[in-house]
């Protein structure tokens, strides 16, 4: 191994501008939200672009996905773990930290085609020695228990003794810079070395169900392919797991630092055999080697990003950022675990706890579906696990069949808060758990979208199915039969817009509803005409009868949707049309509706502002169910309405826009989507990464101006809208057992080649 290894070796592997998201000048007040941005995952773990040395602003979150607890909090979250990332140098004592030192030179850069974090500093201490630390960190997705860093280290008007300490630090906790919600949710397990050649390991459990999590990690130094750390020391501080070691280096020599890093919980391996795991996936890895272990990271990158990739001629900032958001989410679907979901910030902080919302079905699932159809799989797979628990909650809640909880974590309960504090400490009773409902309607759309998309009938027979029948149940028993109206009500409901809830009728969530029922039963007779045997084992098992489906009939035929009288305009909810008008008119330097002068008066929830998409929302979902008359009026009408106060909302608006002819607005919607995170537009990127934005992101470029569309039967369709400032748009998609490779013009031609 040669001192300018990581010229030679790592260099070479930098993608090209197109693929890098850079970061030129360190601001302690960016700090947080470029944690967020340069997080890591691999689709098992997830940890933030926090610096190694640490700094005083910093969220150092490493999680596992299905690592959740609760002990204090008011839900089981995802846990803060022992974070492995902790790499100091020093010279005589002094730290070479960007925050102590005078930075001369400062460049962090996220790589998203290979998925690496670049870093390049030369730091000139009080004493005037000048340092260049010079490297990169991964998280491998070829093998998803190891994670490495590699920097060298150059001391350029100096020589002398430089020592590292190379930490994993049990002390994080969550909430750590919110004096009134920090908790710590695990408890110390073994602080120790690695094995006798040196290493560190340190294992917790977490505080409820006592899960087991061990990190291993060995730190090495080279040069001239020679081993150079010397005095290595083992050192345990409470919670805090520690190696140091020293090196010599003259003037402009280099040195090359590696920490190999290994994770496994008691979900992977029995408990008493994490150290060991730990222990033997390092030697595999220091026996590997760093570069073979990156090169093939990357490798496993190229072959995620030659389906993924959507290329776009004509706009290379909006290209990148639409990229960026493909990477953040194809990096957390995880391709082997059935057990977890996606979150909605991913596993890139920890706003809402790591929770799967609808998010997951309406948003990231029809990306899944078409790129990574076996990470989508997983995804539905995950709520088949938590039917049971569906059923449970339908149960506790006074409903038949499966009520889906509005936040999911590990065990299928109800994850959302009753209860939560404000941060001025006063406490806020939270509704939503207790009445957005639709969240069961999401979780069945997303059954239908996934079967239709991949044709995977097995799942459908076999599970899908089980999920649709017992949602359509949910649904029946949620709706009342209201005898002076002859009509069904879903009454006390809140919709997509939370700024109005309760509710009665909600037209979304009637018309979810509707279609769910509708459609487990068209289901259920094509499984019939195509395969009694199945049709009968589903029967029986679920004790399905005749009653229950002529019931559901009449529910479908006369539940209420509201809407205005003589006009298309549907109403968002029973009364809706008697609240104060006021139509958005300013918008903001970034393009974003201002808020009207009005609120300043009267609450939201006496007006018809809305907070995201809810008509609209529908209208997306269940296009053919409207004329293209009634998509434009109901556009328009509630376009001038909505704030988009949630980040759920513009995609939405730009891919309906689309189908109805706004593509001037449609374009400056996806512009504010697509950039929502890597501007921080919504001012809380720091919290991490919206991760059911960069699914509308997708879903904007390929539904909205490719306008591809798939029917029940899965005939797919493109009826491109290309924006004039796109020359071309390119794109590969899974359509069934084929691979396609999609490519529209300018003029909206468009030519599709099979290359599976
Ligand atoms: C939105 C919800 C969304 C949740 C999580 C909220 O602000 O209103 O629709 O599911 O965020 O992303």
């Amino acid at each position: 191994m040669s001192s300018d290894i990581f010229v030679d070796k790592i260099r070479n592997l930098k993608s090209k501008e197109e693929f890098i998201i850079p970061e030129n000048k360190y601001e302690e007040k960016e700090n947080l939200n470029y944690e967020s941005l340069f997080a890591l995952s691999n689709g098992y773990l997830g940890i933030r672009g926090s610096h190694e040395e640490g700094t005083k602003s910093t969220l150092p979150y490493f999680f596992i996905n299905g690592v959740f607890d609760k002990s204090e909090t008011f839900m089981r979250e995802l846990v803060a773990l022992p974070n492995p990332l902790g790499i100091k140098f020093y010279i005589e004592k002094e730290l070479i930290g960007i925050e102590n030192c005078e930075i001369l030179k400062y460049s962090r850069e996220l790589d998203i085609k290979n998925g690496i974090l670049w870093k390049c500093l030369i730091l000139k201490d009080k004493y005037g020695r000048e340092t260049k630390i010079e490297g990169c960190r991964f998280v491998s997705r070829k093998n998803i228990h190891r994670i490495g860093i590699i920097y060298n280290l150059t001391p350029l008007n100096y020589g002398g003794i430089i020592e590292v300490e190379s930490e994993t630090d049990g002390r994080i906790i969550n909430f750590l810079d919110a004096p009134r919600f920090k908790v710590k949710h695990t408890k110390l397990v073994r602080n120790e070395k690695l094995n006798s050649s040196g290493g560190n390991y340190i294992e917790v459990a977490t505080r409820d169900n006592e899960l087991h999590v061990g990190v291993g990690s060995y730190v090495e130094a080279y040069k001239d392919e020679k081993l150079i750390l010397n005095n290595r020391k083992f050192n345990a501080f409470g919670e805090l797991t520690s190696e140091f070691g020293d090196v010599t280096l003259e003037t402009g020599e280099v040195a090359t630092f590696i920490k190999y890093i290994s994770v496994f919980t008691e979900n992977d391996v029995d408990k008493d055999d994490i150290k060991l795991k730990s222990e033997n996936e390092i030697t595999g890895f220091l026996n590997q080697g760093i570069f073979e272990e990156l090169k093939e990271h990357c490798l496993k990158y190229k072959s995620m990003w030659d389906i993924a990739d959507i290329k776009i001629d004509g706009d290379k900032e909006l290209n990148k950022a639409v990229r960026f958001n493909i990477f953040h989410l194809m990096s957390t679907g995880s391709e082997v675990n059935d057990n977890i979901n996606v979150g909605a910030k991913l596993l890139t902080g920890e706003e809402y706890g790591g929770h799967a919302f609808w998010d997951t079905e309406l948003f990231m699932l029809p990306f899944f579906s078409y790129v990574f159809p076996n990470i989508a799989r997983n995804l539905e797979t995950y709520r088949y696990k938590l039917l049971n628990a569906a059923k449970e909650n339908a149960r506790k809640n006074g409903f038949k069949g499966a009520q889906y909880p509005w936040e999911s974590a590990d065990d299928g309960s109800e994850q959302c808060p009753a209860y939560t504090i404000e941060p001025d400490g006063s406490c806020y009773r939270c509704y939503v758990a207790d009445y957005e409902h639709h969240v069961t309607a999401a979780i069945a759309y997303g059954i239908y979208n996934y079967t239709r998309i991949t044709g995977d009938i097995d799942f459908f027979c076999n599970k899908g199915i089980y999920i649709l029948i017992e949602t359509a149940r949910f649904w029946a028993s949620r709706c009342e039969y209201i005898s002076e109206k002859d009509r069904y009500e879903i009454r006390k409901v809140t919709g997509p817009d939370e700024w109005h809830e309760p509710v009665d009728n909600n037209v979304y969530t009637n018309y979810l509803a509707r279609w769910n029922l509708l459609y487990v039963k068209r289901s259920l007779d094509k499984i019939k005409a195509e395969n009694s045997k199945i049709y009968y084992s589903i029967l029986e098992e679920t004790h399905f009868t005749d009653e229950e489906s002529t019931l559901w009939r009449e529910i479908s035929d006369k539940i209420y949707l509201p809407k205005m009288e003589g006009v298309n305009i549907l109403e968002q909810f029973e009364g809706y049309f008697k609240l104060e008008d006021c139509i958005i008119e300013k918008y903001d330097k970034n393009d974003w509706p201002i808020r009207p002068e009005i609120l300043k008066t009267i609450p939201v929830y006496k007006t018809r502002l809305i907070k995201q998409a809810d008509i609209v929302m529908l209208l997306h979902l269940l296009r053919e169910e409207f004329t293209e008359q009634e998509i434009k009026d109901n556009y328009y009408y509630y376009e001038k309405r909505t704030l988009h106060g949630s980040s759920l909302s513009p995609s939405i608006y730009a891919i309906t826009g689309l189908k109805i002819g706004d593509a001037k607005k449609a374009y400056r919607y996806l512009k504010r989507a697509a950039f929502i995170d890597l501007l921080n537009l919504q001012k809380n990127t720091r919290e991490g990464i919206h991760a059911a934005n960069a699914g509308g992101v997708w879903q904007v470029v390929i539904f909205g101006f490719a306008g591809v569309d798939i029917d029940e039967a899965g005939e797919l369709s493109i009826k491109p809208s290309m924006p004039k400032e796109w020359r071309s748009l390119k794109f590969r998609l899974h359509h069934r057992e084929k691979l396609l490779e999609i490519t529209v013009y300018g003029d909206n031609r468009y030519e599709v080649k099979n290359i599976s």
